[in-house]
């Protein structure tokens, strides 16, 4: 029996975040993990391998389509799909190496195997238990189930098996507009699949500035992804080599059927709290099945902690990695900071699409009087150069005070501009401040400042 100051349960970006953290801070740190390599979801099985899909078919795409307009010649590219997944897997390994090698270097053990808790302060992993001062759960979330929908992981696959088809199908349903369904979606349908989204609500990416999502739709379906809206799958069925999906359109009381070879089910994730023994330890749990932590990511068991998908909040990888960072820091006699407000969020699309702070819609609801800076990337001599001028960066800011409470963006390299904004925000700027920063030109960033000054007196190139 070894006594550590921290263990924490989970290796995703939560987990192994903390865990660095806190060693760093002088903790004694274990981290106990189930899977054979470590990083979780995010570098296995999410984020890392659906980046390097969709990065591998962007190029493909614009080989074959824009390639000709920058006046390169090529022969039609096709693609070895077998490579382009042993591509995915290299990439995989040697990000999950990389965290062996920093969890080595800060003298971080690994514990393998599924953790339990035992009692406040006693983890048990395959029979054998470890003392700790403070257990933190990041046990992180999994695809959440449709009733009528039996995901086998071959022709009805989760993004799990959507990562590692056999074949690039003909054909491909997915159930469900978020952020998995629409970058998988991508990916395929710049491969050549057959692709039609079938979502729920009247449009896509739920929780999405309205006037982006519509923007972002019509992109899509120009690139030739089908959109079913206002429709609910209730249930599928295999057919032959295909399989039948059925659903209601909304105001129809008659089913409705679609064919496709493969269906991928995105309607979601769910905290993943299996084999932990909450309940034998008492620790709360709401409706959504998200273990309950105040807002110093206590449970209200003293001792243990919880972060990232499996408590409320965006399951987002870095949401998880600041809050493993807070707690590690309050751990170590620190203060630890955390801002909900500036949580960015990115869709890996072509374009990318990112968002930070309130939408219109939100700043509508709650009657507050806001401005709205809008540019587009097509007055931007960089974007066009680059031919990826399609989109635009709206700021919000206060009408009173022009502090920015909300930046949208949809166009060239998004998910990095974003930031800007995020960074911004945490400050208290105003759009003013933004407007006032020298960009370099020719970049992409201008358009951001651009938006900025369209908060005030104007947008120079609009
Ligand atoms: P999501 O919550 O983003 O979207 C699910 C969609 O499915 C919703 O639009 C919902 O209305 C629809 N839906 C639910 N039931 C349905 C039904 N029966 N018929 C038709 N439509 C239905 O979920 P998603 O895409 O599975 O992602 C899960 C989580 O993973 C999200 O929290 C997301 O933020 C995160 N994620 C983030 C990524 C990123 O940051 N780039 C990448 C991948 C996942």
């Amino acid at each position: 029996m070894k006594d550590y100051d921290v263990i924490i349960i989970g290796s995703g970006p939560g987990g192994y975040v903390c865990a660095i953290r806190c060693a760093q801070l002088g903790l004694k740190t274990a981290c106990v993990e189930s899977k054979e390599t470590l990083g979780g979801t995010c570098l296995n099985i999410g984020c890392i391998p659906s980046k390097a899909l969709l990065h591998a078919s962007e190029l493909f795409e614009e080989t074959n389509h824009k390639f000709s307009k920058l006046g390169i010649v090529t022969g039609k590219a096709s693609v070895n799909w077998e490579k382009m997944l042993d591509y995915k897997s290299d990439i995989v390994n040697q990000n999950t190496k990389g965290i062996e090698f920093l969890f080595k270097k800060n003298k971080i053990d690994v514990i393998k195997g599924w953790g339990s808790i035992k009692e406040p302060g006693v983890i048990e992993v395959n029979g054998k238990t470890f003392n700790s001062k403070s257990i933190i759960i990041a046990t992180g979330s999994e695809p959440s189930q449709l009733k009528g929908v039996n995901i086998d992981e071959e022709t009805i696959v989760s993004s799990t098996g959507a990562l590692s088809l056999k074949k690039i199908p003909k054909s491909m349903i997915i159930v469900g507009a978020g952020v998995i369904g629409l970058e998988l979606g991508s990916v395929y349908s710049r491969l050549g699949t057959n692709v039609t989204v079938i979502e729920y609500l009247d449009e896509i990416t739920p929780g999405l500035d309205k006037e982006t999502a519509k923007f972002f739709r019509r992109i899509l379906s120009k690139q030739g992804i089908k959109f079913i809206l206002g429709a609910a799958v209730q249930s599928t069925k295999k057919l032959g080599n295909n399989n039948v999906v059925n659903y209601l359109l909304k105001g129809s009381e008659k089913i409705s059927k679609i064919n496709s070879e493969i269906i991928l089910v995105s309607t979601g994730r769910k905290p993943f709290t299996k084999g932990l023994k909450l309940k034998e330890v008492g620790i709360e749990i709401n409706q959504q099945g998200q273990i309950v932590t105040d807002k110093n990511l206590k449970t209200n068991v003293a001792g243990i902690y919880a972060i990232g998908d499996v408590i409320s909040g965006p399951m987002l990888a870095h949401k998880a990695e600041d809050e493993g960072i807070a707690i590690a820091e309050m751990l170590a006699g620190q203060a630890g900071h955390l801002n909900y407000d500036t949580i960015p969020s990115v869709i890996y699309t072509s374009p990318e699409v990112a968002f930070v702070g309130k939408t219109e819609e939100q700043l509508k609801k709650e009657n507050k009087d806001y401005k709205v800076g809008k540019f587009s990337f097509m007055g931007n001599g960089r974007a066009k150069a680059a031919l990826a001028a399609d989109g635009f960066v709206k700021i919000l800011s206060d009408k009173y005070s022009d502090r920015i409470l909300g930046g949208h963006i949809i166009g060239p390299a998004a998910g990095d501009l974003i930031h800007e904004i995020c960074v911004a925000m945490e400050f208290g700027a105003s759009a003013e401040d933004l407007a006032r920063t020298c960009h370099a030109h020719p970049t992409f960033s201008e358009a951001v400042r651009e938006a900025a000054l369209a908060c005030g007196d104007g947008a120079i190139h609009s």
